[in-house]
């Protein structure tokens, strides 16, 4: 399976994409990234097996040489700091060389959290949709790397965390099982035009994910609550897009009333159950000592 095809990596340096790559080449896949930055690999990339190629989702012709002859393409959209503007004309690019695309999209467009009017998931969902390209959309949950990003520097720090809504219940999951299941997409027929709602295998609040690294790490850690709206000053101050930042306070809030879905979604794509958020602290320990 898959061997005989090339697969493009949109993404390859951020959290899923490295893992997607590692797997490809794993299963004997002809495997290209595309990358933006100058500092090709960024040490997140293996240093033989892919074929590097430079592009920018922003410049929709910038790529068409990483496009030649491939098979499957994993998308995905930087919404953070590119809004949609070049979608269209991307798709367009890609339906033109390739077979399948593969988007990394969001449990909030399943729970109708997100609308298509504006700079999101859903928006890009619908684009793919109307393409003539197989589709499949990973409809996933946060992924465990987030923990890292909120909270590490303050465990480090000092082992207070602060941050709003500690009783949010998130069923996050394990980018490495994103990118499993990414990989069985981009290698055959059988996911084609599904909508895959991508959760790890427990539901655990903000609250338990910090006590969990701090059992792992052996420090007792503590939880304090902030109120959202300086959250979101926070949020802002460090880059987020205003709306983004809002719209997720408003679904970690929802989630203090409702905890996010599990599916097993993974298990049945892969075989075998998606990895646990301990198994995901113990993996990545000494980002947090
Ligand atoms: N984080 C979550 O919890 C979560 C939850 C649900 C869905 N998602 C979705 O998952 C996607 C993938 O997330 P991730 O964490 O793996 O990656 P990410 O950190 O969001 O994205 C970083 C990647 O995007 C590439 N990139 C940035 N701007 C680009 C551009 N203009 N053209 C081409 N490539 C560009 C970067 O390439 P260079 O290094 O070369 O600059 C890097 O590889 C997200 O975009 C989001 O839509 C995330």
């Amino acid at each position: 399976m898959g061997a005989d095809i090339t697969a493009l990596v949109i993404g390859a340096t951020g959290n899923v994409g490295p893992n997607v790559v590692r797997q490809l080449i794993g299963e004997g896949v002809t495997t290209r990234v595309l990358l933006l930055a100058d500092d090709p690999r960024a040490g997140r990339l293996p240093d033989e097996g892919v074929e590097v190629f430079h592009g920018d989702l922003a410049d929709p012709d910038s790529l068409l040489p990483a496009l030649d002859g491939v098979e499957s393409v994993l998308l995905m959209w930087p919404f953070f700091t590119l809004n949609v503007d070049t979608a269209p004309a991307v798709l367009e690019r890609i339906e033109r060389h390739a077979r399948r695309v593969v988007f990394v999209s969001s449990i909030g467009v399943h729970i109708g959290y997100e609308h298509t009017d504006n700079n999101c998931h859903a928006y890009l969902e619908g684009l793919i949709e109307k393409t003539g390209l197989e589709w499949t959309f990973l409809q996933t949950t946060g992924f465990t790397a987030n923990a890292r990003l909120s909270y590490a520097q303050q465990i480090k720090a000092g082992g207070v965390v602060r941050s709003p809504y500690g009783t949010a219940a998130r069923s996050s999951i394990h980018e490495e099982d994103v990118a499993a299941v990414a990989v069985r997409a981009l290698t055959g027929s059988e996911l084609a035009g599904r909508r895959l709602v991508i959760t790890g295998p427990e539901v655990l609040t903000q609250i338990q994910q910090v006590e969990i690294i701090g059992e792992v790490i052996g420090r007792e850690l503590s939880w304090e609550d902030v109120p959202a709206e300086a959250a979101l000053e926070a949020m802002v101050g460090a880059g987020w897009p205003p709306a983004y930042a809002s719209g997720a306070l408003d679904y970690f809030a929802m989630l203090t009333e409702e905890p996010e879905l599990i599916t097993t979604t993974v298990e049945e794509v892969i075989g075998r159950p998606p990895r646990t958020f301990r198994e995901w602290a113990v993996e990545f320990a000494d980002d947090f000592r």
